[in-house]
């Protein structure tokens, strides 16, 4: 199992951190056999996996129960798992309590939470108290409601320059990482530069120290809105749908079952079955 020391050791030697998206026991397997360097269980589970159109609906319950499942596919990599909508800004203690408990039932390596302003302390708190934090910068799907959508984000020299700040605020409180999602490449350069902990890119370049992209999305698999970003590095959804739709038409034509599918009794059984 890889730590946060062998990630700053990766970014240093400028070898990149792969990180996936997983929400079940299946597709950890395959991530951690693939030898991806860190799983995150996101509440983009919300859309992908779920059926909700954004990560608000999400509940700690959920984060909990699939990241049990991808902790039991992927015992021997680096899980971090997202803190959900409305948990981390209230009080503070409250919000330990939560990542406590998150930490001890997932047996999670690490918990993400989006934003710096209010949450730098909550970073702080968390660290503090020996839960490693990856934070997130940049297109914070937990607030598209107060961005006005899922827009690219540091654009004017302004908004970089707070961003910059923002990533670095997040070292200082201790951050073991820190996503960076849909800001320009230029940008994750400069916060690459500016940091010693690793950045990890979606939709912000290959500037970055590592890549995380969404399970559903580089596989191209399921019916939510799959991001420009976006690679198709496979079209399961297509094989999925193919399987299907076959399987239906073979029930429908009696083609399926054939012999090599079923069961039979011995002519001496049948015999006396039927006297
Ligand atoms: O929930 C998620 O999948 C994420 C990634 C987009 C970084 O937070
Ligand atoms: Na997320």
């Amino acid at each position: 199992m890889k730590t946060t020391s062998d990630f700053l050791k990766m970014k240093q030697q400028g070898e990149k951190i792969v990180m996936i998206t997983a929400y079940d026991y299946p597709n950890a397997k395959f991530s951690e056999d693939a030898a991806v360097d860190m799983i995150l269980v996101g509440d983009s589970l919300g859309m992908v996996v779920l059926g909700y159109e954004s990560t608000m609906r999400v509940t700690v319950e959920d984060m909990i129960h699939h990241g049990k499942a991808v902790r039991r596919g992927a015992p021997n990599t680096f899980i971090v798992v997202d803190m959900p909508f409305g948990t981390y800004h209230g009080n503070v203690n409250d919000t330990l309590k939560t990542a406590v408990r998150m930490m001890q039932e997932t047996n999670a390596n690490a918990l993400k939470l989006e934003g710096a302003g209010d949450v730098i302390p909550v970073i702080k708190k968390l660290t503090d108290a020996g839960i490693p934090v990856v934070a997130h910068l940049g297109l914070l799907p937990q607030s598209a409601g107060v961005l006005g959508g899922y827009k690219v984000q540091g654009k004017t020299a302004q908004q970089a320059q707070q961003l910059i700040q923002d990533a670095k605020a997040c070292e200082e409180a201790g951050a073991a990482a820190i996503v960076l999602e849909c800001i320009p490449h230029q940008l994750t350069e400069a916060v690459s530069e500016a940091l010693t902990i690793p950045t990890i890119g979606i939709g912000a370049g290959v500037e970055a120290d590592g890549q995380v992209l969404v399970f559903h999305d580089l596989l191209q698999y399921g019916k939510h809105h799959i991001p420009k970003f976006v690679k198709a590095f496979a079209h399961v959804g297509d094989e999925v749908e193919h399987g299907i739709t076959s399987y239906v038409r073979e029930v429908k034509a009696g083609t399926f079952p054939a012999i090599q599918h079923q069961f039979t009794m011995k002519d001496e059984e049948l015999n006396q079955l039927y006297g």
